[in-house]
C-alpha cells in the first residue's frame, strides 16, 4: 500500500476485544491521511462488535483460537506489521511477544496512569470521585498498563456528568488523539530512557 507521496506506508495490526470504536477511528484516520499507515488486519480474541466494524470497513480480521498466545505469536510473525496497536484488547500479552515486538506495541488506557490501571478504569475513576481524569497512550511492556507514557490528555469531570457522559467524553478524546499519536510514533523519532519516553 502506498501513500499520496508514493512512499510505502507502514502496516499496522489492531487488537481488540469489544466495541471497536477506536479500531474504526484508526481505519478512518488512515483513509483520511491523518494516520499515514494502513490497517493490515484486525485481530480479536472473541466474537465482538469490532468484527462487525471490520466487515463494514472491508478490513481483514481473524479471531484467535486456543492456544491464543501461540496463535497470536504465529499470526504476528506471518503478518509482520510495523506496529501493533492495542485498542481495548482485554488480555495481557505474554512476555515473549512483548520481547519480540519490543517498542512496537502501543496501548490506550482510559485514565491518567498510573491511576486506575486495569479493567473498568472509567467506572473506577467515576466511582472514586476524582475531579480530573483523561487518557494515556503508552508503549507496552510486560506489566499491566505500566509501559513508558507517550501521551496523556486530561479532562475535568463536571459534577453534573453521569457515568455514560464521562464515558463518551473519554472516547471522544481517545478517537481524537490515538490515530495522531500512532502517526507520530510511526513517522517521528523517539527514544525510551529508563521508563521515560521522549520525542527526539
Ligand atoms: C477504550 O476506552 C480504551 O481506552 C480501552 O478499552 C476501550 C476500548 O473501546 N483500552 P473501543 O472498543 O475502542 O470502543
Amino acid at each position: 500500500m502506498h501513500g499520496v507521496s508514493g512512499r510505502k506506508l507502514p502496516g499496522i495490526v489492531v487488537l481488540a476485544s469489544g466495541n471497536g470504536s477506536n479500531f474504526q477511528r484508526i481505519v478512518e484516520a488512515s483513509r483520511q491521511g491523518i494516520l499515514r499507515a494502513y490497517v493490515k488486519m484486525l485481530i480479536v480474541d472473541k466474537d465482538c462488535y469490532a468484527v462487525e466494524r471490520a466487515k463494514r470497513l472491508g478490513i481483514p480480521f481473524k479471531k484467535l483460537e486456543k492456544p491464543w498466545r501461540e496463535n497470536l505469536k504465529k499470526l504476528l510473525g506471518e503478518i509482520k506489521p510495523d506496529f501493533v496497536v492495542l485498542a481495548g484488547f482485554m488480555r495481557i500479552l505474554p512476555p515473549d511477544i512483548v520481547k519480540e515486538w519490543a517498542n512496537k506495541i502501543v496501548n490506550i488506557h482510559p485514565s491518567l496512569l498510573p491511576s486506575f490501571p486495569g479493567k473498568d478504569a472509567i467506572k473506577q475513576t467515576y466511582e472514586y470521585g476524582v475531579k480530573v481524569t483523561g487518557i494515556t497512550i503508552h508503549i507496552v511492556d510486560e506489566g499491566v498498563d505500566t509501559g513508558p507514557i507517550v501521551f496523556q490528555r486530561a479532562i475535568e469531570i463536571d459534577q453534573s456528568w453521569d457515568l455514560e457522559t464521562l464515558e463518551s467524553k473519554i472516547h471522544e478524546i481517545e478517537h481524537e488523539n490515538y490515530p495522531k499519536v500512532i502517526d507520530r510514533l510511526l513517522h517521528e523519532k523517539w527514544r525510551i530512557e529508563g521508563r521515560k519516553f521522549e520525542w527526539i
